[in-house]
């Protein structure tokens, strides 16, 4: 199938309308572009769970904050496309800010206390931001299933919440996420790192899985495993927004290891941001 872009709700929607006579299942991917081999993973998923993919491109001003990079955020729409069509995706939607938030717009979707932790202690409103377009994205598409990244695992926990809350009619999957071959989380980010920085950046995910390893043997108590970690991570140069260790559905404190965990890390290589995290189970 031929790929269609549209970069206006009436062209998207009669687009999925066509869709549908048909009898297809549509997956959605929401992308803010920029896109890479993680993104490209979930197409794979979504190509799995739905008759065809559809992915929207939007790089949403409401989550970012204003000391945050919106303005340099990577914007490479024509390669993306490129990709997109490679990768055997049927419809784009490339939505302006006018588009996505017309004038008069006001009403911003409270991601709760889910979004308040973690990320959103540090990013205030970011979570409101994610929640707002991710609602605005899935009730136009109205898709049978919608794909996220497990790399952002709380954005991921958050769009869980607000669909069952909201009763929105849509499967959300958490895809696995990607690593470079040193470990490192696949991000559009990772493009501001310089060659001395993007050398030290595995050891984020490599202090992830020391920490795991350390709670599981449980030879150290949980505050000295996640110290340990931090500790860890300045030598290297990093600093730590947080380490935490939380449930893996509620990302609630957790102070033991009797249930399914996360374990969770920003830290700040010069002026790039960096999350991750690891999934620790029960045995
Ligand atoms: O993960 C992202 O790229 C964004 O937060 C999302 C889900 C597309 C919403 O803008």
């Amino acid at each position: 199938m031929q790929l269609t872009v549209s970069q206006d709700m009436e062209s998207f929607q009669e687009a999925l309308g066509e869709l549908a006579m048909d009898g297809k299942t549509v997956a959605l991917v929401p992308t803010m572009g920029a896109l890479h081999a993680g993104h490209i993973a979930l197409v794979k998923e979504a190509k799995e769970l739905a008759d065809v993919v559809a992915v929207s491109i939007f790089v949403n001003p409401k989550q970012f904050g204003p000391n945050e990079d919106f303005l340099r955020y990577p914007r490479t729409l024509e390669r993306d496309l490129q990709l997109l069509d490679e990768a055997g995706v049927t419809l784009v939607y490339t939505p302006t800010v006018e588009d996505l938030y017309p004038e008069g717009f006001s009403t911003i979707v409270s991601a709760g206390p889910i979004g308040a932790m973690l990320e959103g202690t540090f990013r205030t409103g970011f979570f409101d931001g994610v929640a707002t377009v991710v609602t605005k994205l899935l009730l136009r598409t109205l898709p049978q299933v919608a794909v996220f990244g497990e790399k952002d695992y709380q954005q991921l926990c958050v769009i869980r919440r607000i669909v069952r809350d909201l009763d929105i009619a849509v499967e959300i999957f958490g895809a696995e996420t990607v690593r470079e071959s040193d470990g490192l989380a696949l991000s559009s980010r990772n493009a501001y790192l310089s060659a001395q920085q993007r050398s030290i950046a595995p050891k984020l995910f490599e202090t992830l899985e020391a920490v795991a390893d350390d709670l599981i043997s449980e030879e150290v108590s949980k505050d000295e495993a996640l110290a340990k970690g931090i500790d860890r991570l300045t030598e290297f140069g990093f600093r730590v927004d947080y380490l935490e260790l939380r449930k893996e559905d509620t990302l609630e404190a957790l102070e033991t290891l009797d249930t399914e965990a996360r374990l969770l890390v920003a830290a700040w290589l010069g002026n790039t941001r960096l999350i991750d995290n690891i999934g620790i189970g029960v045995e």
